[in-house]
């Protein structure tokens, strides 16, 4: 029986980088998985192969869209799908070798199979009919989510697969109807739109991006459009008809109505994520749940068993990796005594679309309902000159301040590389800058990121290449 101070279940970015924190200050350290890699959903089904074929595609489509117009002049490209789904795993399996090394660099133990928690101090082990009880003083929960699923709609992950079969599709199809505007849906449509797929998108809201700032989203909805995205917005799919060589979908109005049938050749159901806690033994154990089925916890990541803590996509917050992350690193701190903390008013959130949009803190919308007072600075990227001479000037950078303090509430950016632009907006935050500070700090020129920088000169209505 071994014996340890943490032992940390599941290896996604939350448990992972809690299991290196913990080995960093000084705790003897093992993780727990069941997939037969390391990383999680991210690195296996999530964010590292989407992200993959978002770049690849991305490529794909300059080729064959934008090379010409720079006096780059190529044949019209090729697609070689199984040669980009090669890049894809490559890029898997080089993360999930970076999280093996780290394990072993920080003398992290992996102990492969599925974990249970026996109550405190207790962990059970199971893989291939054999299982062993760990002995430990802490144990944090970290196994993640898993996909939500519409009733009636079986996912077979050929023709009616989930974010995981629309990362491994083995042809281009030639109609994808998708089921949510969120993430998801936005990201993967786009791969699949750039290889040559028709892509309708049915959204059960009036919107596309729930909890992305209305405007911003309403321009990304435009610009999904004139690049050939179709959209029914306050619809949803209520059965798919398998029988025929051609999926046939039922789309009803939300708000009630005469159905209509469109066809597709995939369907793809991305209407968010639901909290994985199957198999961990947490009832009985007695590690109590909300009433949404995450693991509840309080401010310091405690269940309500002693010794038992949670992070991740497993407790409420957004499911984002870094949210993960810095949960595992807040935790392991606290277990080790120390002061771990995640401001979640700064958690910064990235779609990875062409252009792409990001958004830290509060939107328009939460301002207006908490009945804050506040200053609106905007700044197009047409007005940039990096992204006049790129040709690249879709989109604008949205700063909400203070009314009275000019303390920056919510920066909101659509447009290229809108994802790196976002993280001086966090520093600003995290620091509690204004938007003066912003407008008085000095910006490289030429870049995109002067677009920051007038955004919050417009705030104070001095923007000046406006
Ligand atoms: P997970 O990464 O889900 O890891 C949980 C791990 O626990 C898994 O490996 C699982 O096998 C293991 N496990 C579960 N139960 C047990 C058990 N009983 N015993 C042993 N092991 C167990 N987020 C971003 O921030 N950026 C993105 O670009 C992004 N893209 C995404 C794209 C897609 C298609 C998807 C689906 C998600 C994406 N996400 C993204 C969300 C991100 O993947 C999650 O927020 C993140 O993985 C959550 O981390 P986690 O550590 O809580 O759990
Ligand atoms: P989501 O919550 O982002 O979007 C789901 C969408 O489906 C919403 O717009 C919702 O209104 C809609 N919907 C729900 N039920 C519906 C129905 N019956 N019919 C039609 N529409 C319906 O969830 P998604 O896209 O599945 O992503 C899951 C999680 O993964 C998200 O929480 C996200 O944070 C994370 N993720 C993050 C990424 C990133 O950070 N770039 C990329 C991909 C996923």
């Amino acid at each position: 029986m071994a014996t340890y101070d943490l032992v940390v279940i599941g290896t996604g970015p939350g448990g992972y980088v809690c299991a290196v924190r913990a080995a960093q200050l000084g705790m003897k350290v093992a993780v727990v998985e069941k997939n037969a890699t390391l990383g999680g959903t991210c690195l296996n089904v999530g964010c590292m192969p989407s992200k993959a074929l978002l770049h690849a595609s991305e490529m794909f489509e300059e080729a064959g869209h934008s090379f010409a117009k720079m006096g780059v002049s190529v044949s019209a490209p090729k697609l070689d799908l199984p040669a980009m789904m090669n890049f894809k795993q490559q890029g898997i399996d080089g993360n999930v070798k970076g999280v093996e090394f780290l394990m072993k660099k920080n003398k992290i133990d992996v102990l492969k199979g599925a974990g249970k928690i026996l109550g405190t101090g207790k962990v059970e082990v199971s893989a291939d009919g054999k299982s062993q009880v760990i002995e430990t003083k802490s144990i944090v929960i970290a196994t993640g989510s898993d996909i939500a699923r519409l009733k009636g709609i079986e996912i077979d992950e050929t023709r009616i697969v989930s974010s995981t079969g629309a990362l491994s599709l083995d042809k281009v199809p030639g109609k994808l109807l998708i089921v949510g505007a969120g993430v998801i849906g936005l990201e993967l449509g786009s791969v699949w739109h750039r290889l040559g797929a028709e892509v309708v998108v049915v959204e059960f809201l009036d919107r596309i991006l729930p909890g992305m700032d209305g405007e911003i989203a309403k321009q990304f909805q435009r610009i999904l459009e004139k690049q050939g995205f179709a959209f029914k917005l306050g619809a949803k799919v209520t059965g798919v008809d398998t029988s025929g060589k051609t999926l046939k979908a039922t789309i009803e109005p939300a708000a009630g109505g005469a159905a209509e049938t469109l066809e597709a050749d995939v369907v793809l159901v991305c209407i968010g994520r639901v909290p994985y806690t199957e198999g961990l033994g947490l009832k009985e154990a007695g590690v109590a749940l909300d009433n949404r089925g995450r693991v509840q916890i309080d401010p310091h990541f405690a269940t309500s068993v002693k010794g038992v803590y949670a992070i991740g996509d497993v407790v409420a917050g957004p499911m984002l990796a870094h949210k993960a992350e810095d949960e595992g690193v807040a935790v392991a701190e606290i277990i080790a005594g120390q002061a771990g903390h995640v401001n979640y008013d700064v958690i910064p959130g990235v779609v990875y679309t062409t252009p792409e949009v990001s958004s830290v803190g509060k939107t328009e919308e939460e301002l207006k309902q908490a009945g804050v007072a506040y200053t609106v600075g905007k700044f197009p990227f047409t007005a940039n000159g990096r992204s006049k001479v790129n040709q690249t000037t879709d989109g604008f950078v949205k700063i909400l301040a203070d009314a009275k303090t000019d303390r920056v509430l919510g920066v909101h950016i659509i447009g290229r590389e809108a994802g790196e632009m976002i993280h001086e907006a966090c520093v600003l935050m995290e620091f509690g800058g204004s938007a003066e500070d912003l407008a008085r700090t000095c910006h490289a020129h030429p870049t995109r990121s002067e677009a920051v920088k007038e955004a919050a000169l417009a705030v104070g209505k001095r923007a000046i290449h406006m």
